[in-house]
C-alpha cells in the first residue's frame, strides 16, 4: 500500500496498543501455489498507555519493544511492514465507470478530494480495485484508502528509532484480508465470511463475499473496555482486571460478578458488530447472508465469546487461525504462540505475506 513494493522477505510487525506481534514467513512457490511457513515469530507486551487511541505516546518505549521482540525471536531482517488501524484510516468503496489507467488515477484523486473528510494535501491516498462481479462495461468498484500523513510520519519515525527499515505501511483490515484468504481459501471462495479481529482498542471487521472482500471497518472497541469495566465495577487494579479477563481465579471477587461484567461487555460489543453486519447485508440489497464468523485478536481468547456470537447470529463461529495453511514448526518455534496465542497473529501474518509482491 503506502510504500515501496518489495520482492525480498519483510517482517510483518503489528504494533498494537497492548502488544507487538512480529512474524517472518518463508514463501515457496510449489505446484502453482504459494506455500507458507513461519520462519520466526515473537510477541512483546507494551507498557500500559505507551500507545493510546492509536497515538504513539511513549515512542522510546515502543521502539525498545520493537527491538526486543525482534532480538528475542532472532529476527535479523531489518525490513519491516507495519499497519495502521482505527479512526486515522478511512476506507471508502466507490464505483467508477470502466476507464483506462491514467483516467482512473485522475478520477481517484477527484474522488479522494470529495470523499475524505481531511484536506487532501494532509493525507496519503491509495486504492485497491475490487474484482468486479459484473461485466467489464458495468464499471469498477474501488476501495479508496486514506491515512493522515502525520500518522504515517509518526510510524516512520518510530521504526527509525527502532533502527529498522520501513518498507511498507498497510492498514490492519487489508493485512487481515490477506491472512483470511491464505488460510481459509475454500470458505472464502464459496461463502460469505466475516472475520472479526478484536484487539485492545480496535475491532476490525472484514467481510468477504464469494471470493471478494466487500467490507472493511474499524470499530473503537476491544479488550480495554472490558478491563475498564472490570476495574470500575469490581474495584480491582489493572493487573487483576487483566487476569480476570483471562479467566484466572480471584481471591477478592466472586466468579459470578466477573461473569456478569464480561457478559454485559460482550453484549455491547456484539451489538456494535451487528450494526456493521446489518449495514453489509442492506447494502446493494445483498442476497448472501453471513455464513461463517471467524474471531481473531487477543479478545477472541475470551472463553465465552465464540458461543455468544454463535447464539446472537446463529452462524457457525470459530477462532481465526492465521496458521491454518501456514506451516508452523512447533519444535523450532515457541509453541505457545501456536497453541494459545494464534488469534493474536492475524495482522502480522497478513503483513508478512507482502514479500510475494515484486
Ligand atoms: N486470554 C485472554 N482472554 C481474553 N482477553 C485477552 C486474553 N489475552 C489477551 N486478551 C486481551 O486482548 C487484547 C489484546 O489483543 P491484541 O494483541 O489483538 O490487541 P492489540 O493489537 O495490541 O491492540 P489494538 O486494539 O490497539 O490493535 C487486550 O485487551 C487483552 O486484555
Ligand atoms: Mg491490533
Amino acid at each position: 500500500m503506502f510504500g515501496i513494493k518489495s520482492s525480498k522477505p519483510v517482517v510483518g510487525l503489528d504494533i498494537g496498543s497492548h502488544g507487538i506481534k512480529a512474524v517472518e514467513l518463508n514463501i515457496r512457490h510449489k505446484a502453482g501455489r504459494d506455500a507458507y511457513s513461519v520462519a520466526r515469530i515473537g510477541y512483546q507486551p507494551l507498557p500500559h498507555e505507551a500507545i493510546v487511541e492509536g497515538q504513539i505516546i511513549d515512542a522510546p518505549a515502543v521502539a525498545e519493544a520493537i527491538r526486543s521482540v525482534c532480538d528475542k525471536a532472532k529476527i535479523s531482517n531489518k525490513d519491516v511492514a507495519v499497519s495502521i488501524s482505527g479512526n486515522s484510516v478511512i476506507i471508502k468503496k466507490i464505483s467508477l465507470p470502466a476507464m483506462g489507467s491514467d483516467e482512473l488515477a485522475e478520477s481517484i484523486i477527484w474522488e479522494a478530494k470529495h470523499n475524505i473528510p481531511y484536506p487532501y494535501e494532509e493525507t496519503n491516498v491509495d486504492y485497491v480495485v475490487l474484482k468486479s462481479h459484473g461485466e467489464a462495461s458495468a464499471g469498477t468498484e474501488i476501495l479508496l484508502v486514506a491515512v493522515k500523513k502525520e500518522k504515517v510520519a509518526a510510524f516512520a519515525n518510530l521504526i527509525g528509532q527502532a533502527r529498522k527499515n520501513l518498507v511498507a505501511i498497510e492498514v490492519d483490515a487489508f493485512a487481515l484480508a490477506n491472512a483470511l484468504e491464505i488460510n481459509y481459501p475454500e470458505e472464502v471462495a464459496e461463502q460469505t465470511v466475516a472475520l472479526v479481529n478484536m484487539g485492545a482498542t480496535v475491532t476490525t471487521i472484514v467481510i468477504s463475499d464469494r471470493g471478494t472482500p466487500q467490507l472493511f471497518r474499524d470499530l473503537s472497541l476491544g479488550g480495554s473496555l472490558f478491563i475498564e469495566s472490570l476495574r470500575k465495577d469490581l474495584n480491582v487494579g489493572l493487573e487483576e482486571a487483566e487476569a480476570l479477563l483471562r479467566g484466572r481465579p480471584s481471591k477478592t471477587v466472586e466468579a459470578f460478578q466477573v461473569d456478569a461484567v464480561l457478559s454485559m461487555n460482550t453484549r455491547s460489543l456484539i451489538d456494535e458488530v451487528e450494526k456493521t453486519f446489518s449495514f453489509f447485508q442492506a447494502e446493494d440489497k445483498r442476497e448472501n447472508r453471513i455464513e461463517r464468523i471467524l474471531l481473531g485478536g487477543g479478545l477472541a481468547n475470551l472463553r465465552t465469546i465464540s458461543a455468544a456470537f454463535e447464539q446472537k447470529f446463529s452462524v457457525k463461529t470459530t477462532l481465526f487461525d492465521p496458521f491454518r495453511r501456514v506451516h508452523y514448526n512447533e519444535k523450532k518455534l515457541t509453541s505457545e504462540y501456536y497453541q494459545e496465542m494464534a488469534p493474536f497473529f492475524g495482522v502480522a501474518t497478513g503483513l508478512a505475506t507482502r514479500q510475494r509482491e515484486k
